[in-house]
């Protein structure tokens, strides 16, 4: 067991297992877990840095292994095993343990592990009498003005604005409520769009295997195996505008941007905290979620384990420009 820190933040965490990648054919993932939460961290590696590793560890010998992304590395030592990551993680696990896990590992052939996805459309919890095409927001109305099951304090906008805090620690025990949830989606739903084509598709993500797979295609962020993670797509294609397709794309995308940030804000209302992922591999993601949709971003949304207050900013008279 070792500490790891992480930002300012320390965490117990344990060496648990290596199984195949969800994405590169040939890859794996060696995975810890946190002591005392329902968390994970990973690490995806290519075969041929898992074949150096398998060399050394097959050897009883040391050495490093350096990572496709140019900073990790690993240090092999006799006793430890320090996998040295990028934004200051760093990793370790007995030699010992280690070697035991990738000599099993190689003995037996692997197959990445394929997820089939369902997609299904989403019905909230409120019912309304009856959605005629003229009054197609009745539902999204319903569910916008619902009563609040609880008191949640900060509903006043500029208050939201002025608390709003990111979290990428989530209390994972604490469910959100469902009605909350259908908030955070209908609010995607009240954003401007271009020429109201609505430019965007939103992606609830449920299964928690797929939640997994989306770390590992945000550039192993764990934060991202949230409570609830919404992708947010562009979908040009729907912008019935008569401009040149890097127009709409560009209208598509802040369209997306835009859902993104009210749900970020509803979230915040409802007493919630959120990070947004904007550092994803979008092929990945596209393949994860079986989409020709490009992602623009994540949000990650639950129960912060601390509240905290909201970072600092630039003064206004450095933002704003007054052209007179
Ligand atoms: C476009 C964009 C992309 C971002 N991408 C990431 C990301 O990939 N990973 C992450 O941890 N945070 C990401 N963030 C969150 C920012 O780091 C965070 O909002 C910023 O530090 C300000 O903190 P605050 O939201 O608490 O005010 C992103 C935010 C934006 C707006």
């Amino acid at each position: 067991m070792i500490l790891i820190e992480y930002g300012l933040f320390f965490f117990m965490a344990e060496f648990s297992k290596i199984e195949p990648s969800y994405i590169s054919k040939d890859g794996c993932r060696l995975i810890w877990k946190e002591v005392e939460e329902d968390d994970q961290h990973v690490i995806v590696l290519n075969k041929d840095e898992f074949e150096q590793i398998f060399e050394i560890l097959l050897k009883d010998s040391t050495g490093i292994v350096r990572l496709e992304d140019e900073y990790s590395r690993i240090l092999i030592n006799t006793d430890v095993t320090q996998f040295q990551l990028k934004e200051l993680k760093t990793l370790e696990v007995k030699t010992s343990i280690l070697r035991k896990n990738v000599l099993e590992y190689r003995n037996v052939p692997h197959e990445p592990k394929p997820i089939k996805i369902y997609p299904k459309e989403f019905y909230p919890s409120i019912e309304i009498e009856k959605e005629d095409d003229d009054e197609q927001n009745k539902l999204l109305n319903a569910v916008l003005t619902s009563k609040n099951k609880d008191t949640v304090s900060e509903s006043d906008l500029f208050r939201v604005m002025a608390t709003r805090r990111s979290t990428r620690n989530f209390d994972v025990s604490k469910a959100i409520e469902q009605w909350k949830i259908e908030k955070i989606l209908a609010a995607a739903d009240t954003a401007p769009t271009a020429g109201n084509f609505q430019g965007f598709k939103l992606v609830y993500i449920k299964n928690k295997e797929i939640k997994k797979r989306l770390v590992e295609a945000a550039n192993n962020q764990p934060y991202v195996n949230a409570p609830l993670v919404l992708v947010f797509c562009i979908d040009p294609s729907r912008v019935k505008m008569n401009f040149p397709p890097e127009i709409l794309t560009k209208f598509s995308l802040q369209d997306a941007t835009l859902a993104a940030a009210y749900s970020q804000l509803a979230a915040s209302a409802l007493g919630l905290s959120s990070i947004w992922i904007g550092m994803l591999d979008e092929e990945k993601v596209k393949q994860i979620i079986e989409s020709d949709l490009k992602p623009s971003s994540i949000l990650c949304i639950g129960y912060p384990q601390q509240k905290r207050p909201p970072k600092s900013r630039r003064k206004l008279k450095e933002l704003i420009q007054v052209i007179e």
